[in-house]
């Protein structure tokens, strides 16, 4: 048969399901997959309910496999299932042998044992997370990395170097920087250190280094409904109703006709590549950010080379984030199970095609020599022409860039607003119905036919401004307004109704996303009679007091616990203290003797460029970790000894699990 199995963590509230490949023409399928299903009760999550623990939830998810035979084009064939309750799963790593049993109120009859049996590995992990304040030394420490000099002496540096697996500690780094807006400029100072190692222009980010791995979570983190709004509908299409686009003489089947499939193929990839260099608009704010740092640093690393600020940007975006998504939907929530296996082959195609023309924007010419297959050639002479390169050139500018000379995506007509509203007479202190007038507003990068033919009152550059926020009704005591920050006085907006507000906010702010200057913070209300409504504070250009809106991508909801997060980091420390004391002796001792380190020893492998600043981080963070281990303990003695724990100690309990199967 051809088994596939579906993997599910299932309780009151929740249903995960996951498929695994199918296994082609087989009885003894050895499936070999992993699967991570994080318990978090994420109703509750960002409520103060978290602090509670609810036993009961672990007590009612069970883990369930299902085994089925794909019937391509009959209805898929049930072959039994298993299922383990997590809370015998907590005594960590179960690798057992089951039977698969007939499905609960099915009416097969057939006695269990015909239904063979299939061996799991299952690991459950459960995470005890302190209150806050025991975190804070800790979380200070990670969070003032890029402020450290070199930046292979900071505490995350040191984290991911004592990781062996750098993909353990860059998950929770990632995360948490993220959280406390400061990823920024440690993504930053790590890809200088990356480039430092670089000595070739096209070489640039095609490693597995700290920075590309930030950068590669971070996407995934930040860019989640990017992708979505991208890609999602023409995946769709290429999986629903897939049709053939081999074109490897080698692989084709009988039947195949090539010339039809290189149209196939070609439609699809044209279709992904429109999609990718007309979404700079949709591309989140951070992602710009970041973008705009590597090519930057880049730049400045390989003076000399003209498109190397493209292909630092490009080897993110096109190849290590669509072009990876293309290939494995599931993997990046575009589809919900794995393509079968012609879809999949589609996709790696395709796939492949935009990682070549994604890059035919860092270099001169398009080389179609550097193709080593002859139908490979043959399918790229459709893409030579110069419009390709110059639509990638023209989104990595836009998702990288200040300097465009048009505000990125505003060719879009779709983003055009113009609209009757109110706006508050400048400069003007005194409240009253008088001092707002009916005014036409209009955004647009062209020529544009004034309303009545006047000529604009007032014009702001798109580049001039800092900031789109909402205002506090208060302020002027009128529903809908919201404020545009320029430098100059804010202007301050009432809209004919709510959805007209966000209309405009969203707007403003997708096309400002890249805006250099952009405030972090700003004031929620307006200032008023010698002072700002919100914070009090009587000085008009004091920095704002609430963190602005803009700054993280409005349409992502970005669910993350600092707490949890910096508890793993504890975690992953506490492991491997003995590689953190190993590191420390080497520091001490390089730093003793001066000279270079004789006989490579377990830490040859780390990096020590300024092995004072290092030694000074690694007797921090082992103290550090050293007093969270107590409490920790202290806790894990408590509980062992209350019947009734976690209420106490107000511990939250998160729990994370894993399986491994296989036959
Ligand atoms: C299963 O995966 C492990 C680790 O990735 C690998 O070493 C092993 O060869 C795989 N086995 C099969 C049968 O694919
Ligand atoms: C977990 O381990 C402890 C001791 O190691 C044992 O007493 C207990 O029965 C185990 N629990 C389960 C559910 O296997
Ligand atoms: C089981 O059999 C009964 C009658 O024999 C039928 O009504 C019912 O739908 C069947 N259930 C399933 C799950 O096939
Ligand atoms: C260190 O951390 C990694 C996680 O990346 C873990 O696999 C390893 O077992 C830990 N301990 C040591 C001594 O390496
Ligand atoms: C944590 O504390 C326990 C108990 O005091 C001790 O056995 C263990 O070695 C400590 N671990 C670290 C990393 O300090
Ligand atoms: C250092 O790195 C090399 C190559 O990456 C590896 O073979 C070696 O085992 C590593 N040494 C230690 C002590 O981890």
């Amino acid at each position: 048969c051809d088994p596939y199995a579906t993997v599910s963590l299932v309780g009151p509230s929740r249903n995960d399901q996951k498929k695994t490949k199918v296994k082609k023409k087989t009885s003894n399928p050895q499936f070999n997959e992993t699967f991570y299903f994080e318990v978090t009760r994420s109703s509750s999550y960002t409520k103060k309910s978290q602090f509670q623990v609810e036993e009961e939830d672990i007590e009612k998810l069970e883990v369930r496999v299902d085994l089925w035979n794909n019937g391509n084009l009959v209805q898929d064939v049930f072959l039994g299932e298993i299922k383990v309750p997590v809370k015998v799963l907590r005594n960590d790593s179960f690798q057992a042998w089951y039977l698969l049993q007939p499905r609960e109120n099915g009416n097969k009859s057939s006695k269990t044992d015909d239904l063979g049996s299939l061996r799991l590995n299952i690991c459950y992990t459960e995470d005890c997370v302190l209150p806050s304040e025991y975190y804070a030394s800790l979380r200070n420490l990670l969070l003032k990395s890029s402020d450290v000099q070199p930046i292979s002496a900071s505490a995350a540096y040191i984290l991911s170097e004592v990781c062996r697996d750098k993909y353990d500690a860059v998950l929770p780094l990632v995360r948490l920087l993220l959280h406390h807006h400061k990823l920024v400029p440690f993504v930053a100072a790590v890809a200088e250190l990356d480039l430092k190692d670089t000595q070739e222009a096209n070489t640039v980010f095609r490693g597995n280094s700290l920075a590309t791995r930030c950068v590669d979570e971070m996407m995934k983190i930040v860019g989640k409904h990017y992708l979505k709004v991208t890609l999602k509908p023409v995946i769709d299409e290429i999986c629903e109703s897939p049709k053939p686009c081999e074109i490897d003489p080698i692989k084709l089947r009988e039947g195949d006709n090539v010339e039809i499939n290189m149209e196939n193929l070609r439609y699809y990839v044209d279709k992904v590549f429109r999609e990718i260099v007309r979404s700079s608009i949709s591309c989140p704010t951070l992602m710009c950010d970041v973008f705009y740092s590597l090519r930057h640093l880049a730049a400045k690393r390989f003076p000399n080379d003209p498109h190397v600020q493209y292909s630092a940007v490009s080897s993110f975006v096109f190849l290590r984030f669509f072009a990876v998504a293309v290939v494995s939907p599931h993997t990046f929530h575009l589809r919900p199970h794995h393509p079968d296996a012609q879809t999949s082959r589609t996709l790696t195609l395709i796939s492949k095609a935009i990682q070549t023309l994604g890059s035919w924007g860092s270099l001169t010419k398009s080389k179609l020599s550097s193709f080593k297959e002859t139908f490979m050639c043959e399918f790229f002479k459709a893409f030579q022409e110069e419009k390709f390169t110059e639509s990638v050139k023209k989104f990595l500018d836009d998702v990288s860039s200040t300097e465009s000379k048009e505000p990125s995506g505003l060719s879009e007509p779709v983003h055009l607003k113009e609209g009757e509203m109110y706006k508050r007479a400048q400069g003007r202190t005194r409240i009253g119905k008088k001092n707002f007038k009916k005014r036409w507003f209009c955004l647009t990068s062209r020529e544009f036919t004034y309303h009545k033919q006047q000529e604009p009152i007032f014009t702001i550059p798109i580049k001039n401004i800092l900031a789109v926020e909402k205002l506090d009704e208060s302020s002027f005591n009128k529903k809908n307004m919201f404020q545009i920050l320029h430098g100059e006085k804010p202007l301050y907006i009432q809209a004919n109704n709510c959805v007209e507000a966000s209309e405009w906010i969203e707007a403003l702010c997708r096309v400002t996303r890249c805006n250099q200057k952009r405030l972090s913070f700003y004031h929620p209300s307006a200032f008023l009679n010698g002072n700002w409504l919100c914070c009090k504070a009587t000085l008009e250009n004091t920095v704002g007091c609430a963190r602005c809106t803009a700054d993280v991508p409005a349409d992502t909801q970005i669910e993350i616990d600092g707490d949890r997060e910096t508890e793993r980091i504890y975690s992953l420390f506490t492991i491997n203290m003995s590689k953190l004391q190993k590191l420390e002796e080497a520091c001490g001792s390089i730093a003793v003797y001066q000279g270079p380190r004789k006989e490579p020893d377990d830490y040859s492998n780390f990096t020590i460029e300024d092995s004072v600043a290092t030694f000074h981080t690694l007797k921090q963070i082992i103290d550090i970790v050293e007093k969270l281990n107590e409490s920790h303990e202290k806790y894990r003695k408590k509980r062992s000894s209350s019947a009734k724990y976690g209420s106490e100690l107000h511990c939250r309990n998160v729990s994370f699990m894993q399986y491994i199967y296989g036959l």
